[in-house]
């Protein structure tokens, strides 16, 4: 307690209450447990209303705008107690300047916690958020995270707005590039692995931050995947599909929680007591505070669900949301609100007790100038191993959609040429939300990826052709030029950053401006194509699917991404990929993913189209690539799945096992994915359920027996009065390499 030591008579007093009562208070609770209450408590019983409010007030220091409305007084509020935390101050020695203003100058020197979105890298940047979902891989994804936090902490930062744990099964919304995808297991799992990667063991090493599950909930249910939208949920399907991830980040000890800014069957979420106190509190028992999305409180009075602000503050903190996100609702309005009696003094000291905790473990009180210096920040920033790290990581999660005659890898004599608008790019290809990654001049662009992979530039003929959008064709000509002085033609196209990610919602998801155009002039010039995405959501692209020789679907693939790619392209590197998230023939059959119903008239992939089936008459049922799909440049068997018993008891584990045979010429990953299906139930169930997945590398020829074990609980879901459990009857069991293509077993559950 060295910093806040020195300081006012006040505060000596609580630190004296706090070490004359330095045994347990309560014999049960850890040592260290029993210290912070202590600490807190003394803390609390000092502190006046203003300054709890404050506590529970957060605000952007407008270093970064994340949205409409900046709040420039954000220093006077600080100096006056009223401030608890800041968001996007991305330095040590910005974060130091703003501490020593809370420590030195106001009463009670309360450390400030500083909050960034440090989304996919801090400085270093990895793939999208569902770039690495692509990659199915938990302790690379973990690893990411830890990085993240390690350069973000380094600079000041303690706390981080993600995992955004959103399933998302509609790509029209832009935020689908923030999370893991459509899946429910695939989600939960990657938002144990990031909470784990951000907070680390131990909250109060330098290098951890506080995570923040987000948003909850089922903001990616948004209807017509516009950005913001209503989403209106059954109670069945908001506990299946959305809100299991958000379980998994607290069972794996998140921090915080950030409400989402939909309203959920008329209730905005930052004043949903269901949501945030019936669920969140009561029935999963989070102990870390809540923070509401950017000026969500406000919100509430468009959403029409609050007349004014000071309603909508008490909606908020009646619902169970603690701190106020850029909104100054709490800051105008808590003490009126008390003065009227409408909430009490209580509810705001738990609230901001839940806020001083967090700061508590991180550290604060004992230093609240740890994370804040400058040479750790500046030594810590794009280290070898952390760029390494995200190259690894970018080349795993790249999804080889199409390999025509095994066109790819390309071979290094091949004359090639580079054709396509963000063949040079070194702004969009760290994407979306990419904290403090520097867009121009670090990244690594395609053409510098292939530089370096073919020992100069000897080989390569490049155009640009066209911009991502616009109509502008000038660039065809040169283009078609350039192709037909080579073997083969690289293309290398997708959206612009800013595309994809937050107000960035589309209602046409083929390639933007003339590049399938630019697409279909190479076409003519008779060379293979070999193209190269980069885009941060589903796209349709069943026309390019149709002309492409090849399709590598690269996401946003962070500062390592032109090296990952030439390095997948050339085979330094085989791609294993999977699809988290459905990729669609065209947008009229959004929302589509791979666990649906069967519904009365089931469409039957196999047989005839008929009429009265649910299906349309334009368009096949099918996706374009479906979830969990990828391809290797070897190929992989699936043989021998076999399950121990055909009947099992509630009580039994469920042993699974199958042959993986790697049967062609490269070493190569596979995702080995299970899947279920309950037959019938007392409400129905979908056609195929993920349950478990397992990545591994075989080498040429090599096979492997593989297994799973799954229990009565993986086969649980709510049931007609809402239990959760499993109910007796038939199962069928899948395992394969997609969600389409799987060996099949069937088992009873007596
Ligand atoms: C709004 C976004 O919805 C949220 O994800 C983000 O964390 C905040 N702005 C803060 O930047």
């Amino acid at each position: 307690m060295k910093n806040i030591k020195n300081k006012l008579p006040l505060l000596i007093f609580v630190l004296l209450a706090m070490w004359s009562c330095n045994t347990t208070k309560n014999k049960s609770q850890k040592p260290y447990e029993a210290k912070m209450e202590t600490f807190l408590d003394s803390l609390i019983q000092v502190m006046t209303l203003d300054e709890k409010i404050g506590q529970t007030v957060l605000f952007s220091a407008g270093w970064d705008v994340t949205g409409p409305t900046l709040d420039k007084n954000y220093v006077a509020y600080l100096k006056g107690g009223m401030l608890g935390a800041l968001f996007n101050v991305n330095s040590a020695k910005g974060s130091r300047a703003f501490q020593k203003i809370a420590v030195e100058e106001t009463r009670l020197g309360i450390p400030l916690l500083f909050g960034y979105d440090v989304i996919h890298g801090y400085k270093t940047i990895f793939p999208i958020s569902l770039g690495e979902a692509a990659s199915w891989d938990l302790d690379l994804i973990q690893k990411s995270a830890r990085i993240s936090a390690t350069e973000a902490s380094a600079a000041g930062i303690h706390w981080t707005y993600a995992p955004m744990v959103d399933i998302a099964r509609d790509p029209r919304w832009g935020r689908v590039s923030e999370g893991s995808g459509e899946d429910v297991y695939l989600g939960s799992e990657i938002a144990i692995a990031r909470v784990k990667g951000f907070q680390g063991d131990d909250l109060a090493a330098t290098n951890t931050i506080l995570a923040c599950a987000k948003h909850f909930a089922a903001y990616g249910a948004a209807i017509a995947g516009r950005d913001y939208n209503s989403v209106d949920i059954s109670e069945r399907e908001l506990r299946t599909t959305y809100l299991p991830p958000f379980k998994a980040a607290l069972d794996a000890g998140v921090a915080t929680f950030m409400t989402s800014f939909n309203e959920i069957n008329g209730i905005p979420s930052s004043g949903n007591k269901f949501l945030l106190t019936d669920i969140l509190r009561n029935e999963w028992g989070f102990k870390g505070f809540v923070v509401t999305d950017y000026t969500s409180i406000n919100e509430m009075i468009p959403h029409g669900f609050s007349k004014n602000e000071k309603q909508a503050g008490e909606q908020a903190l009646k619902a169970g949301v603690d701190m106020d996100m850029q909104g100054g609702v709490y800051l105008r309005n808590l003490k009126i609100l008390i003065n009227e009696g409408k909430v009490s003094e209580k509810e705001i000291t738990q609230s901001a007790r839940r806020i001083l905790e967090m700061k508590y473990r991180l550290g604060l009180f004992d230093d609240p100038y740890k994370y804040c210096d400058e040479q750790r920040e500046k030594d810590t920033q794009y280290k070898l191993e952390f760029l390494n790290a995200a190259k690894d990581m970018a080349q795993k999660s790249m999804v080889l959609l199409k390999n025509n005659k095994q066109i790819l890898p390309l071979q290094k004599n091949n004359k090639i040429a580079l054709i396509g608008p963000l063949v040079k790019d070194e702004h969009h290809i760290i994407g979306s939300w990419a904290a403090q990654g520097d867009r121009d001049g670090k990244a690594v662009s395609v053409y510098e990826g292939f530089e370096s992979i073919l020992g100069g530039i000897k080989n390569i003929n490049y155009a640009k052709g066209c911009a991502v959008i616009g109509n502008d064709k000038s660039g065809f000509a040169q283009a078609v030029r350039v192709a037909k002085q080579a073997d083969m033609v690289v293309m290398v196209m997708g959206e612009l950053e800013d595309m994809s990610g937050e107000a960035a919602s589309r209602s046409n998801l083929d390639l933007p401006g003339v590049q399938k155009e630019l697409i279909a002039e190479i076409k003519k010039t008779g060379k293979p194509i070999v193209l190269v995405l980069m885009n941060g959501r589903p796209l349709t692209l069943e026309y390019e699917d149709m002309v492409a020789d090849a399709i590598l679907e690269a996401w946003w693939p962070g500062t390592m991404g032109g090296s990952a790619i030439a390095s997948i392209i050339y085979g330094n590197q085989n791609p294993s990929g999977k699809l988290p998230m459905t990729f669609p023939r065209n947008v009229g059959q959004i929302p589509i993913y791979y666990n649906v119903k069967n519904t009365g008239r089931p469409y039957d992939i196999n047989g005839s189209e008929q009429k009265y089936r649910s299906r349309y008459i334009d368009v096949s049922n099918t996706p374009l690539y479906p979830f969990g799909y990828g391809l290797s440049y070897t190929t992989f068997k699936y043989a021998n799945l076999i399950i121990d018993k055909k009947e099992y008891n509630f009580s039994d584990t469920i042993n699974v096992s199958v042959t993986l045979t790697n049967t062609g010429i490269y070493e190569g990953e596979e995702v080995v994915q299970l899947y279920i299906q309950d037959l019938v139930g007392s409400v129905t169930r979908p056609i195929k359920e993920l349950k478990r997945f397992k990545k591994l590398m075989l080498k040429p020829n090599e096979s492997q027996k593989i297994a799973f074990t799954l229990n009565v609980k993986d086969l649980a879901f709510y049931t007609e009065n809402m239990k959760f459990k499993a109910e007796p009857g038939a199962f069928k069991l899948f395992v394969g390499t997609n969600s389409q293509d799987l060996l099949q077993a069937d088992f009873i559950l007596k």
